[in-house]
């Protein structure tokens, strides 16, 4: 039985509309000098590395960018972007975008302070000691990586997402700037809004941190549900229960931008502390055989995995209906847990995200590989609250199909 928690998030963040405009300061005062940009085309595009480049060479920071990342990064654009560090020689690295760009930048950074290959570091606590200083900033409102110590990869060979989970990947600093997720797409919005929502349901839910397997002396992947994460998982629950739908719906909309950007912080905070589930462990195999987004694969099982928890969690399902809005006074604790369910299928529908494995191309004869993939991220099934043998995986698929 454990009796202690560990907190841990990025070194600094700063969070506001407007905030990017202090990167250049900010590196500066750290007397970081040459920094490699992890971004991508879109973003160049759009002028989002312009906004980051200029305040940077204001302030007398040479910037070397590498835009050839993308949407899921594999295996072989990680070592593109390794290669381009390995040559730029520069003293941190910035993340600039959506999860992918960020978690590749953490990749980059492992190789390149302690050699080797991406794959030597996946699993956890597998980067032997601190890496370059890591920079993030979020152009999406969704996976919370600007503070969390995952980086996941697509290993497409294989066909699954892989993560490297280190308490040396966290940012030394975490610049959250709503304004920056003005222009995403609709989809995106929706698939990284409802990640976000996942991350909280999952860590708000998770087993208890005193009877999570481990140890009080060894660190551990998750820690478990524990008060600290309960109030950072409420606060992104109601979060994004008020701004999701908005956001999707009126893009420029900055209140609900800035709402999805707080949400997904905060969510990163908790789940990357208490842990995430059975929906994550779900969703690896599917998003790397159907190619959908991590988002959307999340979105898609979210509910199905609820119903499977709900007769562990029927009290916390009670408090995240109202957190989401819906009324349950006077219900019986059972009929406000299934509000919980149903306002999430509800928030899924309203932003677009597919209900059912066949609507992203899935089909029954896959279901089976997926479950026995699925079932070997042990680390994700002890922090389900309850426990799962392979035919239940099986089971939540085939609910979902
Ligand atoms: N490290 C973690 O803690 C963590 C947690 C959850 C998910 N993830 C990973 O993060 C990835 C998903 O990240 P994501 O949901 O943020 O999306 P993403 O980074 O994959 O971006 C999706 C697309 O949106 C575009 N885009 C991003 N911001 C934009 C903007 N402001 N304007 C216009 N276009 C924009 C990108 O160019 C890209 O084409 C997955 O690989 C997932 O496994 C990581
Ligand atoms: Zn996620």
């Amino acid at each position: 039985m454990r009796t202690t928690w560990n907190f841990y998030s990025a070194g600094q963040l700063l969070f506001g509309s407007g905030s990017v405009r202090q990167i250049g300061e900010l590196t500066q005062r750290r007397q970081l000098r040459r920094v490699l940009v992890v971004t991508d085309q879109v973003l160049l595009d759009v002028g989002i590395v312009d906004q980051v480049r200029e305040p940077l060479q204001q302030a007398g920071v040479e910037v070397e960018l590498f835009t050839e990342s993308c949407a899921e990064p594999s295996l072989q654009v990680a070592d593109a972007a390794i290669t381009a560090a390995k040559s730029f020689q520069p003293d941190a690295i910035i993340g600039l975008g959506g999860g992918s760009n960020m978690d590749l930048a953490k990749i980059t950074a492992a190789v390149c302070s302690h050699g080797g290959a991406p794959a030597d570091y996946f699993g956890f606590d597998k980067v032997p000691g601190p890496v370059l200083p890591l920079i993030c900033v979020p152009t999406t409102a969704g996976t919370g990586s600007e503070v969390s110590h995952a980086a996941v990869l697509t290993d497409e060979a294989n066909q699954i997402k892989v993560s490297t989970l280190s308490n040396y990947l966290r940012p030394a600093l975490a610049i959250v700037d709503p304004l920056l997720t003005l222009s995403c797409p609709t989809s995106v919005t929706a698939d990284s809004g409802i990640d976000a929502l996942t991350h909280a349901i999952e860590a708000y839910t998770a087993t208890d941190f005193s009877v999570l397997e481990g140890t009080d002396d060894g660190p551990c992947a998750y820690e478990g549900r524990y008060p600290l994460g309960d109030v950072l998982a409420e606060k992104a629950i109601a979060l994004v229960g008020q701004h999701l739908i908005t956001a999707v719906q009126e893009p420029k909309n900055q209140q609900a931008r800035e709402g999805m950007s707080l949400a997904a912080t905060l969510a990163g905070m908790a789940f990357s502390n208490c842990g995430v589930a059975l929906v994550h462990a779900l969703e690896y195999p599917l998003g790397g055989a159907l190619h959908c987004s991590h988002g959307a694969g999340n979105g898609l099982l979210l509910p199905y995995v609820m119903r499977f928890n709900l007769p562990e969690r029927t009290e916390t399902f009670g408090r995240i209906a109202q957190l989401l809005g819906e009324e349950t006074g006077g219900l019986a604790p059972i009929d406000a847990a299934e509000k919980a369910i149903t306002a999430v299928e509800k928030l899924r529908q309203a932003i677009g995200i597919p209900a059912r494995i066949r609507d992203i191309g899935g089909q029954e004869s896959q279901l089976a590989g997926f479950a026995q993939k699925a079932f070997a991220i042990k680390r994700l099934l002890a922090v389900n609250p309850r426990r799962a043998n392979e035919a239940d995986l099986v089971s939540i698929y085939r609910d979902a199909l």
